[in-house]
């Protein structure tokens, strides 16, 4: 789909990059060319992913422990990262969300998702753009959000305010920041199974066979589709595209969306046929 030197001399950043969608991304970055800084809460898991990365593309990659929620830990890493020379690309790709009633949420539990997903995107595209914008560099940010950024949904309600924050946020700083060489954009995904999110998202294996059944094309994104997305998004071919969300779901959410979408699955083809006008 794309040259293979489409990211070659790009520094890029994602966050949560040793698990997940995070990973998925990462890989396709080295393979086009992009030398890699993860971050995530757990060392272990990044050196891991850091030496299964290294070891299937030949690219570069480094890593640091950082918890996102911390600015003094975010700062910390970044002014490591940079240390090693400059980078040319952030994804916010780090989150923390679960299933829960919304009346049983504790404060610390809305925090914890409230902290990862919003504070912790703000310190990294803050941090990262104050860098950029002393150096007068060009750069692009890529922030992981969901479709329900706009519609809300039920049952995650802390993740739905903070993704709409982020989005909000990457709307804001393109205007802010575009003229200046810096450009946000976002990807919502729709559902791409991972472990992380599924054994907290997902429960039960009817609830996993109810996103493929409900999806328009009848299956779960494919963690591939999702990062040629990103590659795209990331290139300096794609400079024109800023303040935009790019929408990766099969169609899920507007199939919840059209009033008429539900009328096919209530409608036999004897139903339709005796609705043609008759001569
Ligand atoms: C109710 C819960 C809970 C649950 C945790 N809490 N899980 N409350 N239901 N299932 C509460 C805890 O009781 C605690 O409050 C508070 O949240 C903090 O929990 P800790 O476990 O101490 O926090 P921490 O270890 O920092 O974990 C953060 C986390 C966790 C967000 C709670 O889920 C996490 O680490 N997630 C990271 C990975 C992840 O979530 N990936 C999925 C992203 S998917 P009290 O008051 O008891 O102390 C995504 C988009 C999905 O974002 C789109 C899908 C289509």
């Amino acid at each position: 789909m794309f040259r293979d030197d489409l990211l070659a001399g790009k520094r890029i950043l994602i966050t949560g990059g040793g698990t997940g969608i995070g990973l998925s991304i990462g890989r396709r970055y080295l393979s086009l060319g992009a030398e890699l800084v993860i971050c995530g809460r757990r060392e272990q898991v990044l050196a891991e992913a850091a030496e299964e990365l290294q070891r299937d593309t030949g690219g570069r990659v480094s890593f640091k422990a950082c918890d996102i929620r911390d600015a003094a830990q975010v700062d910390a890493l970044l002014d490591w990262a940079w240390t090693e020379g400059p980078l040319d690309g952030l994804v916010n790709n780090a989150a923390g969300n679960f299933i829960a009633q919304s009346e049983t949420l504790s404060p610390r539990a809305i925090d914890a998702v409230l902290g990862i997903v919003l504070h912790g995107s703000a310190y990294m595209t803050i941090g990262c753009g104050r860098r950029w914008l002393a150096a007068g560099r060009r750069a692009s940010v890529l922030s992981i959000i969901t479709t329900y950024a706009w519609t809300g949904s039920a049952y995650v309600v802390p993740s739905a305010m903070a993704k709409a924050g982020v989005l909000a946020m990457i709307r804001s700083l393109a205007v802010e920041w575009g003229g200046r060489g810096v450009r946000l954009n976002a990807i919502a995904p729709g559902p791409f199974p991972t472990a992380g999110a599924w054994e907290r998202l997902v429960p039960k294996p009817e609830l996993a066979a109810a996103f493929e059944a409900k999806n328009p094309l009848k299956r779960a994104g494919r963690h591939e589709e999702l990062a040629n997305l990103a590659s795209f998004l990331m290139a300096e071919e794609a400079a024109y595209i800023n303040g935009e969300v790019v929408t990766i779901d099969g169609g899920e959410w507007l199939q919840g969306a059209g009033q008429f979408n539900f009328v096919g699955s209530m409608m036999s083809q004897a139903d339709w046929q005796a609705l043609k006008p008759r001569k």
